[in-house]
């Protein structure tokens, strides 16, 4: 049954960013299909709430620290995930940052490295980890959440549009080298979602009103919209797909010249 394949029972997943927006909607709902959820971020305190939360629901779900730039950090996830639960079958790269807004040539040095490390770099490293588990364990399933700022240019946060460009051709590159062991690496794009990371673009009435208008549903989305895709490509609903790139934007990409 079609139905079946949504199924994430005996599934463990690792989800990072997951202590608010579209990380912690994605782990919901990964959790609501059955997965038990590692639900991850900088913060002990803010997991274990989201954690307690979820279980609270009669979710399976645990808290782990990890700041994904920093190498013992996502070692240490992997530790305690394996140590729990023996297995990872999935991976989801969501945590991400857009620390700086302005011109490039004034972009500091330091910015454009932070927000390499943390969009691109430490999503390679920590699939780099998990990936000689997933192919004992004969399979697995990467997730990289990138962002439509991916596919176009914008004014004022290159850096960031150049480090989520990147991570979608990781995606890409993954997927074409571990096929193989049927670990499946596929890319997310949304849109503007109402999170705490928009949360600036979208309070400002003049862009709020610039960024609607080219949105074909005329609004921003919210993060549980994200979640149903992360669900679809971490089952077997989607066992053909790997090297993909989706958008979940609301019609932006295609936002008409005129
Ligand atoms: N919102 C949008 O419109 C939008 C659009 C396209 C793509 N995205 C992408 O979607 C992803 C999630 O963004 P969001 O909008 O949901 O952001 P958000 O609401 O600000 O949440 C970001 C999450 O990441 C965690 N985090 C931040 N830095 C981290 C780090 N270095 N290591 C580990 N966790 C870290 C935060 O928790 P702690 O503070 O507890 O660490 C939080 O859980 C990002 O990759 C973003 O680029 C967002």
């Amino acid at each position: 049954m079609i139905k079946e394949k949504f199924n994430l029972n005996d599934k463990v997943a690792i989800i990072t960013g997951a202590s608010k927006g579209i990380g912690e909607a994605m782990a919901r709902g990964l959790a609501e299909f059955g997965a038990t959820v590692v639900v991850s971020s900088r913060k002990q305190e803010a997991v274990d709430a989201v954690a307690a939360q979820f279980q609270s629901e009669g979710l399976k779900a645990i808290g782990v620290e990890c700041h994904v730039a920093k190498a013992e950090h996502r070692a240490a996830l992997v530790q305690k995930v394996m140590a729990e639960f023996g297995r990872i079958d999935i991976l989801i790269n969501n945590a991400g940052t857009n620390p700086y807004f302005g011109p490039i040539h004034k972009m500091p040095p330091e910015l454009y490295q932070k927000t390499m490390d943390i969009n691109i770099n430490a999503a390679m490293a920590l699939s780099n980890l998990v990936y000689p588990i997933m192919k004992e364990q004969g399979g697995g399933n990467v997730i990289h959440v990138s962002s439509i700022e991916s596919m176009h240019a914008s004014k004022m946060m290159a850096a960031y549009n150049i480090s989520k460009a990147a991570l979608t051709m990781l995606g890409n590159n993954q997927a074409i080298e571990w096929g193989k062991y049927n670990i499946r690496v596929n890319t997310i794009c949304p849109g503007y979602v109402r999170t705490k990371l928009s949360a600036a673009l979208l309070e400002n009435e003049s862009a709020y009103l610039s960024l609607t208008n080219n949105v074909a549903l005329g609004r921003p989305a919210t993060p549980d919209e994200m979640a149903g895709l992360a669900v679809f490509l971490a089952s077997d609903a989607s066992s053909y797909m790997t090297g993909s790139t989706i958008v979940n934007d609301g019609g932006l990409l295609h936002a008409p010249l005129f």
